[in-house]
């Protein structure tokens, strides 16, 4: 790579991070190609060197691993680089809870802090609204932990925009994480111009269509069974063989660009806001590199406009989530 990695601004927060940020999670939980300790760490401080200054992880992936692998690969470069984690997945021996009982955060996130081997989490989310607990009072506590020094920022992943917009009156939010992408672009009717009124930085995740979106993935492509994508509607032999035309679509206009079907649709989000900051991932550095050319490809406006119109008229087949996981997005 011969150039740096452009910063953004998570909305009006001040914090700045790479243009695009490296979903961790993928490094050894829910996908196929998970690699071992070392491997995953060389990718991390991999991505470091090209200019990644912005890493997610979460308290359930593994649970617990990742936030420990993500911990030691950036020890050597903590101050130079933006974690975010999130709680309310997990209890603090990593049993499902989905719970945000604020002496829960308070504990699981002491349990971070130890895990990432950091004195301050950079940014925390909470990683599903829990309906049984007030925003106002996952934000107080948050709050709470922001003046004891613990964390910097205070994130909200799959919230809704009335929730974004009752915990953002109580404890700002920095940025709101949400699947969005060229086949997800259901924020674009509330949450993204809640955001944009509010000072809200965005981080798509699955920004790739967990990796579908990249020409990497067909009818004949076989999971492992940690892996999630075989629970998935949309990853359905069915699915996975209608949904190739929209992937056909992008590789048209990807030959006319000069860019891969992986870099179009990163390049596509990245175009949609300023204050937009995508976190593919991957466990391959030269994938690496070629996501990371999407934050300098200029894509010219009509073939936007085309992504677009690709991203419109091919109908997408099969659901994201399966129900009960539908039920806990967008509360
Ligand atoms: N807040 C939430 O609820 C939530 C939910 C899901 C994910 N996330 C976060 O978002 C991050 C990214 O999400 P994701 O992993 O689900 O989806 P994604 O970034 O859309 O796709 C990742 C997949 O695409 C493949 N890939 C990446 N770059 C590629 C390229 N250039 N060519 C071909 N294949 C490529 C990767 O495989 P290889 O490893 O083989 O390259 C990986 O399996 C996660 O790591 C996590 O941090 C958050």
């Amino acid at each position: 790579m011969d150039y740096a990695v452009a910063k953004r601004m998570l909305g009006t927060s001040g914090l700045a991070v790479s243009a695009l940020g490296l979903g961790c999670m993928g490094l050894s939980y829910h996908r196929s190609s998970t690699l071992d300790r070392n491997e995953a760490i060389a990718l991390i401080r991999r991505a470091v060197d090209l200019g990644v200054t912005f890493f997610d992880t979460a308290q359930v992936y593994g649970p617990f691993t990742n936030e420990q692998l993500v911990g030691e690969a950036l020890a050597p470069v903590r101050d130079d680089v933006v974690v975010a984690t999130k709680f309310g997945e997990v209890d603090l021996d990593g049993r499902p809870a989905p719970s945000s009982r604020p002496e829960l955060i308070q504990q699981t996130t002491d349990a971070s802090l130890a895990r990432l081997g950091v004195d301050t989490i950079d940014l925390l989310y909470q990683h599903r609204v829990d309906p049984d607990v007030p925003i106002e009072e996952v934000a107080g506590t948050v709050r709470d932990l922001i003046a004891q020094g613990k964390v910097r920022h205070f994130g909200l992943s799959e919230a809704g925009a009335h929730t974004i917009r009752r915990a953002h009156a109580v404890q700002a939010v920095t940025a709101v994480q949400s699947e969005y992408s060229l086949w997800w672009r259901t924020p674009e009717h509330e949450v993204l111009p809640a955001c944009a009124e509010l000072g809200i930085g965005f981080v798509p995740y699955s920004p790739l269509g967990r990796g579908f979106l990249t020409g990497a993935i067909d009818e004949h492509t076989t999971f492992d069974s940690a892996d999630n994508r075989n629970e998935l509607p949309r990853f359905t032999v069915e699915a996975r063989q209608a949904n190739q035309a929209l992937v056909d679509r992008l590789r048209i206009i990807g030959e006319r660009a000069d860019a891969t079907p992986a870099q179009l649709a990163l390049a596509w989000i990245l175009g949609q806001a300023p204050w937009i900051v995508p976190i593919p991932g991957t466990t391959k550095a030269g994938r690496l590199e070629e996501n990371l050319r999407a934050t300098t490809l200029e894509l010219t406006s009509s073939d936007r406009a085309e992504i677009g119109r690709a991203a419109s008229e091919v109908t997408i087949v099969g659901d994201r989530y399966p129900a009960e996981l539908e039920r806990k997005t967008n509360r």
